[in-house]
């Protein structure tokens, strides 16, 4: 009651956040979604097999959520002629959106859609701009839990009159501490861009999603332009920050260095979103720890992005690790890890190939910290207690190796052989009473 009343009337005052009943949108999303595997090739047996692989693999109760579809579900000509709402492609959902969102609501699993804020989606569907209201109650009579909404195809009296940097090259340089450096031809100092005309139109599908009758995640394609980061939070509980993810591992790298500098935007019901997982598609397993740690310990929207079905067991696991996803998912702390140190480079350096290596952030069961190594080969990394934010130089601590699950007792710093694009992490516990680390050996 109290959720419901702070939904109908913070909505309307500008600037307050986006509060959804029930606690959704309040912790980041777990889910799968369609586009990483398969793109546009889409059915419905692929949605259904990454439901049931959730139950059979444990994901579901690891607190895996969504199985959202993306992009092309549509019929790709037209909408209902006489109701103008959006027809699901029947060779690809033979039961339609509906059957499909029963089916995986059958599992205690929850479904996501895909639309634009445009005249079409990014596969040249028909998209919702104009249409809002219309979507949003389909997808709500439909059975649907969330919401995609990308930035493709928007028409040219929708332009905005100024705009942001847009932070989609892999080397800029622009970009300082999450702040535009660069204001050339661009948005002057100050500028409110939660005025502009990109911020209200993901405001029109926000607005027409809550007149619903049905609570609807709402997450951001939007590519982290005009300013999203100032007006996200309002608007979505999740934002995008940058194009498209890739399965490859600069892809990975660019969008961890990227979303480094943005992580004082994120808490409770906003999430910067880095895009979606890659893991599965590729990426060795060094690499796909470190792109599962750092996206967990970013408290990024965890959505897997592969055929579970020919998941290996070693990236399985990764994907449950407990640690990492109660960091995520930590219902008293909402702020992310952040890195205490750059490493390679000095603090604060922008670079797509060279992100931050050292990092940490607080959680209900201590300190999570994670030693990245950007090299080809194994490095030795350490963590000296007296650069960790929230420890003590000198003191001793309890540890777990988040990995092994290994207990590592009472230590004063944290050391590990990491191999190339590896990453290693512990949870540090209490300070260790004198007598304790007698007892150690
Ligand atoms: C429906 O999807 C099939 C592919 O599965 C495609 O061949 C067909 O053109 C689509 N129909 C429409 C109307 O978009
Ligand atoms: C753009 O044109 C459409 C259709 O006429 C109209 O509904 C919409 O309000 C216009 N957008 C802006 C920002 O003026
Ligand atoms: C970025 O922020 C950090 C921490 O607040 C500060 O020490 C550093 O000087 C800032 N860098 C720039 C270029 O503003
Ligand atoms: C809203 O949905 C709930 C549960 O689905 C239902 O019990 C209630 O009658 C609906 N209210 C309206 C106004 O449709
Ligand atoms: C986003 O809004 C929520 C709800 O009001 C608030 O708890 C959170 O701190 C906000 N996030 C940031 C980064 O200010
Ligand atoms: C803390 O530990 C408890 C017990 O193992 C676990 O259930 C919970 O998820 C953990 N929370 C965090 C944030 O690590
Ligand atoms: C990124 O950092 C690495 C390591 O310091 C350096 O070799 C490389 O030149 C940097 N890249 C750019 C584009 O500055």
């Amino acid at each position: 009651m109290l959720l419901k009343l702070l939904t109908d009337l913070t909505l309307i005052t500008s600037g307050a956040a986006l509060v959804l009943q029930d606690n959704v949108g309040k912790l980041p999303a777990l889910g799968w979604n369609s586009w990483n595997a398969y793109h546009c090739d889409i059915t419905e047996d692929q949605f259904l097999s990454a439901a049931n692989e959730f139950v059979h693999l444990g994901l579901k109760d690891a607190g895996y959520q969504y199985v959202n579809i993306d992009d092309c579900w549509s019929d790709k000509d037209k909408r209902d002629e006489s109701t103008n709402r959006l027809l699901p492609n029947l060779t690809r959902f033979p039961d339609g959106i509906k059957g499909t969102a029963h089916k995986v609501h059958e599992l205690g699993l929850k479904i996501g859609i895909y639309s634009s804020a445009g005249t079409q989606t990014c596969a040249g569907y028909p998209a919702s701009i104009g249409f809002e209201s219309i979507d949003a109650a389909t997808w709500s009579e439909w059975g649907i839990d969330y919401l995609k909404y990308d930035n493709c195809n928007v028409p040219s009296n929708w332009s905005d009159s100024c705009n942001d940097c847009v932070p989609d090259s892999m080397h800029r340089d622009d970009l300082v501490n999450g702040t535009c450096t660069n204001t050339n031809g661009l948005c002057p100092p100050g500028y409110d861009f939660s005025t502009s005309n990109t911020a209200e139109r993901f405001r029109i599908m926000r607005d027409a999603l809550l007149a619903q009758n049905r609570t609807i995640l709402y997450s951001l394609c939007e590519w982290g332009e005009a300013g999203v980061q100032t007006w996200g939070n309002a608007t979505g509980s999740s934002w995008r920050t940058s194009g498209d993810i890739d399965p490859t591992w600069q892809s990975v790298l660019a969008y961890l260095n990227q979303n480094s500098f943005y992580l004082n935007y994120v808490d409770f019901w906003g999430r910067i979103d880095p895009d979606m997982l890659e893991v599965g598609n590729g990426l060795t397993i060094q690499e796909a720890r470190t792109h599962f740690a750092l996206w967990a310990a970013m408290k990024s929207p965890l959505l897997i992005g592969t055929d579970l079905a020919k998941l290996d067991q070693n990236n399985i696991d990764v994907l449950k690790n407990k640690y990492l996803l109660a960091f995520n998912q930590d219902e008293v702390y909402g702020k992310p890890a952040t890195p205490y140190k750059w490493g390679t480079n000095p603090d604060w350096t922008f670079n797509a190939t060279f992100p931050a290596e050292y990092w940490s952030g607080s959680s209900s069961n201590g300190t999570l910290v994670l030693l990245f190594n950007p090299f080809d080969d194994t490095r030795t990394k350490t963590a000296n207690f007296e650069e960790v934010p929230n420890l003590v130089g000198g003191a001793r601590y309890s540890a777990i190796d988040i990995w092994t699950g290994g207990d590592l007792g009472c230590v004063d710093s944290l050391q590990a052989e990491v191999e190339g694009h590896d990453t290693a992490g512990w949870l540090v516990g209490t300070k260790c009473e004198r007598e304790t680390h007698v007892s150690e050996m």
